[in-house]
C-alpha cells in the first residue's frame, strides 16, 4: 500500500493540509488512488509535545514512505525556543537529501490582474525556479552567535553544486530549453565556484541555452521582464528569497508550491510560504498552495499525471467564479474554496 506521511506543523498549516488531503482523498473514494496516512509530528506542534522539532519516530516514518506532506512550520509562541521549529524543517531536509527544491511560478489568466505589477508584463509568465535546499550558509559550519559577535558560514562543493545544475538542466530540457543560473560572482567564492560548474555541466546539454545572472540584477528583471525565464537554478538562500519575491507576480504566496527531491525516490511536498501566524485559526487561508502540493506530489511521486491534471482543471473551474480567499481578493473561506474544488473534481471524475 502506498504511505504518505503526513506533517501539519504549525499555525495555518493544519488547515490547509486538511484541504489538500480532503482534494486527495476524492480519488481514493472513487477507487481511482489508494493510499494510507500515517501523520508524525514536526516543528512546533512537536516541540510542544515531545520537546524537540523533529523527533525519531518523524523521520523513520518518512524515511518508510513513498512521499511526503508538510504543512508549514513556525510561529512566534517557539521564536525564544533553543531549537526552534525551523531546525526540524532543515534537518529534514538534510536527513532525507532533499537537495532539490522546484518552485513553479505560472501567472494564471485568473490571477493575471491581482499582481500589483502591470497586467502586460506578467501575463503569460511561467518559470521554475530551481532552490538547492541542503547546502549553502544554511548549514555551513562554523555557526556562531554571542553577544558581540556572529559568525555564518557558506559552503558548496562541486558535487552538490553538479547535482543541482544536472537537475535544472534536465528539467530544461522538458521546457523551453534555457537555464539561467543566478549567483553573487562578483564578490562571493561559492558563487565562483558555482559558476565554473554551471559551465561544466552545460556541456552535457548541448541543446539548453545557458545564462548568468547576478542576484541583485535577477530581483529586478523577476519584477520587470519575467516572461524571460524558463528555470532558474540558484543557491539555498537565493532561492528563498527569490520565490517570494516571485510570489508577487502570481497575486499571493498563498497559490504556491514546491516539490523536494530527493534522489533516494522519497519525495517531500510543501507550499514555499509559512505558518502565516497573522491569520492562523481564521479559516481564511488560500488552501490553493497544499492543494497544487497534492498535485505536484501526484506527478512527481505517483505519475499519476491524468489525476493531476483533474485537480488543476477543478481549481481553475472554481477560479473562474470568482471563489477565492481574501489574499485573492475574494471573501470564502478556506473551508468554502476546498468545497467547490472537491464537487468540481467529483463532476469532472464522473464527467
Ligand atoms: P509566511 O509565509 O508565513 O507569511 C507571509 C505573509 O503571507 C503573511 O501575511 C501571511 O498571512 C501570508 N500568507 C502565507 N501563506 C498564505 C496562505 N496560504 N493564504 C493566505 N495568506 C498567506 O511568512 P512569515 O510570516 O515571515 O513567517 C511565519 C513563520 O513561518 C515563521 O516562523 C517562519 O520561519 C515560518 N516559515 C515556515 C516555512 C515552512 O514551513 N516551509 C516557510 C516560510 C516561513
Ligand atoms: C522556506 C522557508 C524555510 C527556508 C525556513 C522556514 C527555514 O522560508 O521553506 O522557504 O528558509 O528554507
Ligand atoms: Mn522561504
Amino acid at each position: 500500500m502506498t504511505k504518505i506521511t503526513v506533517l501539519k506543523g504549525d499555525g495555518i498549516g493544519p488547515e490547509i493540509m486538511d484541504a489538500g488531503l480532503n482534494i486527495l482523498s476524492v480519488f481514493k473514494e472513487k477507487g481511482l488512488f489508494d493510499y494510507e496516512i500515517s501523520e508524525e509530528l514536526v516543528g512546533g506542534a512537536a516541540i510542544d509535545a515531545v520537546g524537540k522539532p523533529l523527533p525519531e519516530k518523524t523521520v523513520e516514518s518518512c524515511q518508510s514512505s513513498d512521499a511526503i506532506l508538510l504543512g508549514a512550520i513556525g510561529g512566534p509562541k517557539w521564536d525564544d525556543c533553543k531549537e526552534r521549529p525551523e531546525a526540524g524543517l532543515l534537518a529534514l531536509r538534510k536527513q532525507l537529501s532533499l537537495y532539490a527544491n522546484i518552485r513553479p511560478i505560472q501567472v494564471s489568466e485568473e490571477l493575471v490582474h491581482l499582481s500589483p505589477i502591470k497586467e502586460d508584463r506578467i501575463a503569460g509568465t511561467d518559470f521554475v525556479i530551481v532552490r538547492e535546499l541542503t547546502g549553502g550558509i544554511y548549514f555551513g559550519e562554523p555557526r556562531q552567535l554571542n553577544d558581540t559577535e556572529a559568525l555564518d558560514t557558506c559552503v558548496y562543493t562541486k558535487e552538490e553544486i553538479e547535482r543541482i545544475m544536472r537537475a535544472a538542466f534536465e528539467l530544461a530540457q522538458t521546457r523551453r530549453k534555457k537555464v539561467t543560473s543566478v549567483d553573487k560572482s562578483n564578490v562571493l567564492a561559492t558563487s565562483k565556484l558555482w559558476r565554473k560548474v554551471a559551465e561544466e555541466v552545460s556541456q552535457d546539454y548541448p541543446d539548453v541555452t545557458l545564462e548568468h545572472q547576478l542576484v541583485d540584477s535577477c530581483a529586478m528583471v523577476m519584477i520587470t521582464k519575467p516572461k524571460e525565464f524558463d528555470v532558474i537554478v540558484t543557491e539555498n538562500m537565493f532561492g528563498d528569497i527569490l520565490s517570494d519575491e516571485a510570489s508577487v507576480l502570481t497575486g499571493s504566496l498563498g497559490v504556491l508550491a514546491s516539490s523536494s527531491l530527493s534522489k533516494t525516490g522519497i519525495h517531500l511536498f510543501e507550499p514555499i510560504h509559512g505558518s502565516a501566524p497573522d491569520i492562523a485559526g481564521q479559516n481564511v487561508a488560500n488552501p490553493l498552495s497544499m492543494i497544487y502540493s497534492v498535485t505536484m506530489m501526484l506527478r512527481d511521486s505517483f505519475k499519476q499525471y491524468k489525476l493531476a491534471d483533474m485537480v488543476d482543471e477543478a481549481v481553475k473551474k472554481v477560479m473562474q467564479k470568482g471563489i477565492m480567499t481574501k489574499d485573492l481578493g475574494g471573501n470564502y473561506s478556506t473551508t468554502d474554496v476546498t468545497k467547490y474544488i472537491r464537487e468540481e473534481l467529483i463532476e469532472i471524475i464522473g464527467g
